[in-house]
């Protein structure tokens, strides 16, 4: 941590007097607050800006983490319920998810604050699988077919999708099912209108990056070439 005012000199804004010149007027924010006060200490997750203009590039941050049921992928919640920034320690910066995951449904979110890559992850053009390890009730057997062709839901019919490793316990039946649509519930969705409401929705792949054997709750931050393959993606 260091004094804003010395990072401002730092930063090349200006010499270390003007720089407190430049705070006293109220010019300078921290984290979107406008800060007077000289002695303020700031860090490398700080966000500082001059005139509504940031000092320094953000460092991107990239996390995948597991995300357990019970949480929001949201930054903050008007109820006050869990987001999955609850999960996370100082990562060095403030970040989002990349798209979306039920409060009832867990397994691997991105978390990131780069924007670029994050529209590329989530417009429906880029065409980006996501795979899915659904438990439902009962045994649908070929019935699943029809969630590989495409199945009519209120907003239209879903394109194809794949549905792999099937397996049946007593009267739950689990599969892999990849889409690379992200509408709202749309597995859920999907499997109830077939008949088989989901019991349990798990993410267990989302381009190609794989959750692993990473616990619920945990997260990790993406490789440099994890992150290199991202952005070479589409
Ligand atoms: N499909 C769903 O129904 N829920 C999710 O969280 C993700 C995909």
């Amino acid at each position: 941590m260091e004094r804003l005012q010395k990072v401002l000199a730092h930063a090349g804004i200006a010499s270390r007097r003007k720089s407190e010149e430049l705070i006293l007027a109220g010019r300078v924010k921290v984290n979107g607050e406008i800060v007077r006060e000289l002695g303020k200490k700031v860090g490398a997750g700080d966000y500082i800006e001059v005139d509504g203009k940031p000092i320094r590039e953000e460092k991107k941050i990239y996390i995948l983490l597991n995300k357990p049921v019970g949480y929001l992928s949201t930054v903050d919640d008007p109820r006050g319920r869990r987001t999955v920034l609850d999960l996370l320690a100082d990562v060095g910066g403030r970040v989002y998810p990349v798209g979306r995951l039920d409060y009832d449904t867990s397994g691997l979110l991105l978390l990131t604050n780069d924007g670029e890559l994050t529209y590329k992850l989530t417009h429906p053009s880029f065409e980006v699988p996501k795979t899915y390890l659904v438990e439902v009730e009962g045994k649908p057997g070929r019935e699943l077919e029809r969630l590989e062709k495409g199945i009519i839901l209120e907003d239209g019919l879903t394109a194809p999708a794949r549905v792999e490793r099937v397996r049946t316990k007593g009267n739950r039946t689990f599969f892999h099912l990849t889409i690379h649509e992200g509408r709202n519930r749309q597995v859920r969705r999907m499997c109830a209108a077939l008949g088989y409401p989901v019991k349990s929705l798990k993410r267990i792949r989302f381009a190609y990056l794989e959750l692993g054997g990473l616990p619920e709750g945990q997260y990790r931050y993406l490789t440099e070439k994890e992150i290199k393959f991202l952005q070479g993606l589409g």
